[in-house]
């Protein structure tokens, strides 16, 4: 990853000059989108934007050149999203944890337990009455988000102690996302909050400097995470969407005929990456079983949540704004347990 992020400083550095210098404009003058994010060429977001910059080559190919730029070459994730918001880069996919830090509409998406199945998560997430105000609310910030990705169901996992309950929590460092209300999740469920980019766990794992950390089951093999932490538990403690997030000044420049075939392609990418995700889980379970050697936890999920409900209140008495987005999803809550 060191090597990466040595290549990504001087991408960027190239990116920004070659941004002032030339408008981006390659040498037969197409106007180049750069796209960032943090996975590797195998992950299911990757893999449905490399079917986005075919896509858009293939329609708009004589004024406009997408290239996909993955696993951290541009940097960090908050480092993408301000190179976003300046326009260095058009594109890049953001956790929802980081844009928090953005926009305080996103915590919502960060609550724990907030969603109570996949089902319920995925329609609300489709559900543009409900998602179009937060993803509008980074508009003044220099960036919108576009479409969002899933990523799955988050999990504590560790090196050597078996998490069957928020009391064996205790004492150890875990990795979380560089947001408040993960901080504040890993103090009310009594672990002791190490807050990093995505980059830098695998190293921390390693050196021992943390103990565990969180996430979904393609973390433990496309990161290597499995390869030291041999005790994953589903304790199932979020479902935190992935972001696509655009530069304003680039997305007000597409004329309407343009705009239509980004459009298409943005929900061309939603729908890719969706149907790569079940399959990518499935697979990355069963690697981190038997070539990895991870033991899977089922434990009682209801003392965790209960820990950590106190933040849905608070996010609420915080953002009373947020009360209908909320109610709406716990309608869809409700709707999915009645289906199933
Ligand atoms: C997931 C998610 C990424 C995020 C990462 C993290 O992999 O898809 O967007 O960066 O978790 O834990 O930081």
């Amino acid at each position: 990853m060191k090597n990466f992020r040595k290549r990504g400083v001087l991408l960027l550095a190239a990116a920004a000059v070659c941004a002032v210098l030339s408008g981006c404009q390659s040498a037969d003058s197409t106007r180049i989108v750069r796209i960032g994010h943090n996975q590797s060429t195998n992950h299911p977001t990757h893999i449905a934007l490399t079917e986005f910059q075919t896509f858009i080559n293939d329609r708009l190919g004589d004024k406009y050149q997408v290239e996909v730029y993955p696993s951290e070459l541009l940097g960090s994730q908050t480092d993408m999203v301000q190179l976003t918001q300046t326009g260095a880069i058009d594109f890049c996919v953001a956790s929802n944890a980081i844009l928090e830090t953005f926009s305080k509409n996103y915590e919502i998406f960060n609550l724990p337990y907030l969603f109570s199945s996949a089902e319920a998560y995925h329609a609300a997430m489709d559900d543009e009455s409900l998602t179009n105000p937060i993803f509008d609310s980074t508009v003044k910030a220099g960036f919108t988000a576009v479409t969002w990705l899933d990523a799955g169901t988050r999990n504590f996992y560790t090196v050597n102690t078996p998490i069957n309950s928020p009391a064996d929590l205790k004492g150890l460092k875990i990795r979380v996302q560089q947001s408040p209300t993960n901080i504040e999740m890993m103090r009310l469920l009594g672990g002791s909050a190490t807050p990093m980019g995505f980059g830098d766990v695998y190293t921390a794992l390693q050196s021992h400097i943390i103990d565990g950390a969180e996430n979904n089951e393609m973390a433990l093999t496309d990161n290597g995470h499995g390869d030291v932490c041999k005790y994953y538990s589903y304790d199932m403690h979020q479902m935190v969407p992935d972001i696509l997030i655009g530069n304003n000044a680039f997305m007000e420049g597409l004329t309407d005929e343009e705009r239509a075939i980004f459009e298409e392609g943005f929900q061309l990418i939603n729908t890719v990456q969706r149907e790569e995700w079940t399959k990518a889980v499935e697979n990355a379970k069963s690697r981190a079983q038997n070539e990895q050697h991870v033991e899977f936890i089922y434990p009682d999920v209801q003392p965790f949540m209960d820990a950590c409900m106190p933040l849905h209140e608070s996010m609420l008495a915080n953002n009373p704004d947020l009360q209908s987005t909320y109610d709406a999803i716990q309608a869809y809550n409700a709707q999915y347990s009645q289906s199933e």
